[in-house]
């Protein structure tokens, strides 16, 4: 079952030791995200939990980071379901949202803050780059509607506390946010805008989604959830947000009141650049009794950022491809959980048709993205095992035959170096697709038939010998043997 609260999701954590409560009072300052990043920069994927700081000192009310992120294993509990079905998951919701359902009466608002009242302080926001961001920010779910059409959208954009009652959003210019805002500052209007902190896990999974234009997330949460996320209406401003979220921050954004915002460790591990966004005036702060807060860790990958950009990324993208670019080729695919997400290594696996028909897919997947690196393999390679990536890397790619670079790509997030001009505020680059996948015979594997293979596990276990699982990657040349 898909948990339907933020509450539910972290008691299943806990009951699957993916969750540690931290009882010590810690200074918001530095203290959860530099023990964060010592999780993330230490421990290996499988080991890694959610952190859920009780005490935060100077506010009443719990931390948790890490948890939706820590690993696929976080992820897939997030959505109540294997780690190995959440590509399917992901196609299934896309293809198949359900609206939200608009509630009067909504748990994130048992107690409103408005005006004067309204005090960003009391809420656990920390310094996620301790020494060296600018401040507190908030890392979660931005919601903004387009003032012509209506449609809502939301997104995560980090968003820099500047005082009790304001805040610096890096709503950057392409982004959808940013795109909604300028809908109504255009016409010289106030652009509504909320943060719904703690919302449904899965909701927090698909407000990361890169969704064609004018698509509403909360829709494909619907579907994740296989029931409507319940939606209530702000106190001060006209948005719908989760109603079952923990704790919402309304705000505006007024035509032409800007500022300089920055800096912020950015998730490809480097400090994100200092640039003029807008500032959002606080309405209210709205919240259950007892609420948690939720930040995401980022920063230097890998870290949740990484983990959940490239888990929902994957899902998209495939569904992408398979249904409405009839790509039914394509079986899988696999975003590196090292890196940041949308720029990361991305692999994909199929059966190619013809010839160039992978080139054309890695094509594909590198335009219709900010993806870098795609390397496309056949289906018989585990493309989450990276040994077994380069395995078809060393023999079933040539590089001058099988390489397509991309020149003139438009980088629309300024995080990374390798496409900086030295002279210009332009980010262009470039991209590179490998075609992995077997152009010709290449004759047996050289590994036993599947026969002797399976007889020799059983006299491997008859003699003793320590127990495995057996890897995917084993699995599937065994069983092409
Ligand atoms: C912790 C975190 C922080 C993020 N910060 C930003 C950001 O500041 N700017 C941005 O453009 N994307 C950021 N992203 C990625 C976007 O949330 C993601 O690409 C999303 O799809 C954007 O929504 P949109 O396509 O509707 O604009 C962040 C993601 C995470 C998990």
């Amino acid at each position: 079952m898909c948990p339907l609260t933020m509450r539910d999701f972290l008691a299943a954590l806990e009951k699957k030791g993916l969750l540690r409560r931290i009882a010590r009072p810690v200074d918001r300052t530095w203290e959860p995200a530099a023990l964060a990043k010592w999780m993330y920069q230490a421990l290996p994927e499988e080991k890694r939990f959610g952190m859920y700081f009780e005490k935060v000192k100077g506010s009443a009310i719990p931390l948790v980071t890490a948890a939706l992120g820590a690993n696929s294993a976080a992820y897939a509990a997030a959505l109540g379901i294997e780690p190995e079905s959440i590509n399917d998951a992901l196609v299934r919701a896309c293809r198949n949202p359900i609206a939200p359902k608009v509630i009067d009466t909504a748990p994130c608002q048992e107690v409103v803050f408005t005006g004067k009242e309204v005090r960003l302080s009391r809420l656990p926001i920390p310094v996620w780059t301790p020494g060296k961001d600018k401040g507190p920010y908030i890392t979660s779910n931005t919601v903004t509607r387009d003032c012509d059409t209506g449609i809502q959208n939301m997104g995560v954009y980090r968003t820099m506390v500047r005082d009790e009652r304001s805040l610096t959003s890096n709503l950057a210019p392409g982004r959808q946010g940013y795109m909604n805002t300028l809908t109504w500052t255009d016409k010289g209007k106030a652009a509504p805008i909320a943060w719904a902190i703690a919302a449904p896990p899965a909701v927090h999974l698909a407000a990361v989604a890169n969704l064609p234009y004018g698509a509403d997330e909360l829709g494909i949460a619907g579907g994740m959830m296989g029931t409507a996320v319940r939606v209530v209406k702000c106190r001060t401003v006209d948005l719908l947000v989760p109603a079952d979220a923990e704790i919402i921050i309304e705000g505006e954004v007024h035509p032409g009141d800007t500022e300089m915002e920055g800096p912020f460790g950015e998730f490809a591990g480097y400090m994100g650049p200092v640039e003029r966004r807008p500032v959002v005036r606080v309405t209210a702060i709205t919240q259950r009794k007892n609420p948690i807060y939720y930040g995401y860790t980022s920063q230097m990958p890998p870290s949740e950022s990484t983990v959940i950009q490239s888990l929902t990324h994957a899902g998209i993208l495939l569904k992408t491809l398979r249904y409405d670019l009839g790509e039914t080729a394509v079986s899988d695919i696999f975003v590196d959980l090292t890196f940041g997400g949308m720029l990361s290594h991305t692999i994909v696996a199929m059966k190619p048709g013809y010839p160039g028909h992978a080139k054309k897919v890695g094509r594909l997947v590198a335009e219709m993205s900010l993806v870098k690196r795609v390397t496309v393999v056949d289906e018989d390679v585990d493309i989450r095992d990276h040994t077994h990536v380069d395995w078809a890397m060393n023999c079933r790619y040539n590089p001058s035959r099988d390489t397509v670079l991309i020149d003139d790509a438009y980088f629309p997030v300024n995080v990374d170096p390798s496409v900086r001009s030295a002279n210009s505020q332009d980010t262009m680059g470039s991209k590179i697709v490998c075609d992995a996948t077997l152009k010709v015979g290449a004759g047996e594997f050289s590994l036993p038939p599947r026969e002797i293979m399976m007889k020799a596990l059983d006299l491997w276990k008859e003699i003793g010998l320590p127990e495995f699982d057996i890897p995917r990657r084993a699995k599937l040349r065994i069983d092409h043997s």
